[in-house]
């Protein structure tokens, strides 16, 4: 802790590699996902987030989960002011780990990206979840830097597994209004060196790499993906053996094959309120592109990881399973 803020940032503002943490190696890793999540109460959208909640829980009860990635738009609607917020307690702690039945988050890590509405007020607001870890080091909130961070996990036969966490703002600033202004195309650029950088390291050792950020690249509702993310990020992920992309933001669950690399979308842990028309589903996809699942149901995503397969189960908020599939490690390689 001997670092200022300010100098943890400059250094980590080349990429960040977080360490894995006390080695628990198990032959499977798990890990949930969970994407436009937190309401406060008295908001309508409180008893759905609460729903997924309690079956996120439940689902952690069963087996041990190693981390939750918070896929962004985490406070809704307007992010959080700074890393004492009442909200990360109203919206965030209390609802998803401390207050559920048997609370079998406590001390799971949550490992964040951003979302537009985590930057409702400006880059400040955005700055404030990052800055949480070190106001509340001890708790499970996890968003060390931007525009990208990794952490990595490791199996029992020492088989790696290599998360790649995005601020996809900082890659597609126009996708959105609120970040239209924020950065310009030399961040862009700069992002994209540290994005290159953090996927040709991880990929020299890792089995699995998996990629987390808000927005999607492929998407067949609501916001359609971003053109941007796809067109700057897609041709990168094929080449570095990127396994999956896993997104929020639009209110669905879809799970989409895009050759080796699959896209789970999923921003549906609150913000639905209820389920939308299936008009909502647009359907068109490009040529080559396979949509296994699309369903405007709110809940989550469970993972299953070991060093020859990945099974992703989609579950609704109830804990009811919608679709699951299996891949292979693409491992570029590496064993
Ligand atoms: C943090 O933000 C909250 C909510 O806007 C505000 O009430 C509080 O005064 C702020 N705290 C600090 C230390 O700025
Ligand atoms: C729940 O959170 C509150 C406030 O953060 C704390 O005072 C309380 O001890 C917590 N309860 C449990 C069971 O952790
Ligand atoms: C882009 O924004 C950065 C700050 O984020 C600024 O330092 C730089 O001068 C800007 N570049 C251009 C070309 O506007």
């Amino acid at each position: 802790m001997g670092l200022t803020p300010a100098l943890f940032f400059r250094l980590a503002a080349v990429v960040a590699v977080v360490d894995g943490g006390a080695a628990r190696e198990k032959r499977t890793l798990r890990f949930v996902t969970v994407g436009d999540w937190g309401v406060r109460r008295g908001d309508g959208r409180r008893p759905s987030m609460e729903a997924v909640a309690s079956s996120v829980d439940r689902y952690a009860s069963e087996a041990d989960v190693g981390l939750v990635i918070a896929l962004g738009d985490n406070f809704l609607d307007a992010g959080v002011a700074n890393a004492s917020d009442p909200q990360w307690d109203a919206s965030w702690r209390r609802p998803w780990i401390n207050e559920t039945e048997t609370s079998s988050l406590k001390g799971v890590p949550w490992y964040a990206v951003l979302g537009e509405r985590d930057y409702a007020r400006g880059a400040g607001g955005a700055a404030a979840q990052t800055a949480r870890e070190w106001d509340a080091s001890d708790d499970e909130w996890r968003l060390p830097s931007r525009p990208c961070y990794v952490i990595k996990r490791h199996l029992a036969d020492h088989a790696e597994i290599a998360f790649v966490f995005l601020d996809t703002a900082m890659f597609a600033p126009a996708f959105h209004a609120t970040t239209a202004d924020l950065y310009n195309a030399s961040d862009v650029a700069a992002a994209m060196v540290a994005l290159d950088d953090a996927l040709r390291s991880a990929g020299d050792t890792a089995r699995w790499l998996i990629v987390a950020g808000h927005w999607p690249m492929r998407s067949v509702s609501d916001s359609g993906g971003s053109r941007a993310l796809l067109a700057l990020l897609r041709p990168l992920f094929l080449a570095r053996g990127v396994d999956a992309y896993v997104a929020g933001h639009d209110r669905a669950l879809e799970h989409v094959v895009d050759g080796p690399l699959h896209h789970v979308v999923n921003g549906n842990a609150a913000a639905g309120g209820g389920r939308l028309d299936d008009a909502y589903l647009l359907g068109a996809v490009d040529e080559g592109v396979d949509v296994a699942l699309a369903t405007t149901s709110l809940g989550f995503t469970g993972h299953v990881v070991s060093t020859d397969a990945m099974a992703t189960t989609f579950y609704d908020e109830t804990g009811e399973p919608l679709h699951a599939y299996e891949q292979a490690p693409r491992a570029n390689g590496a064993a």
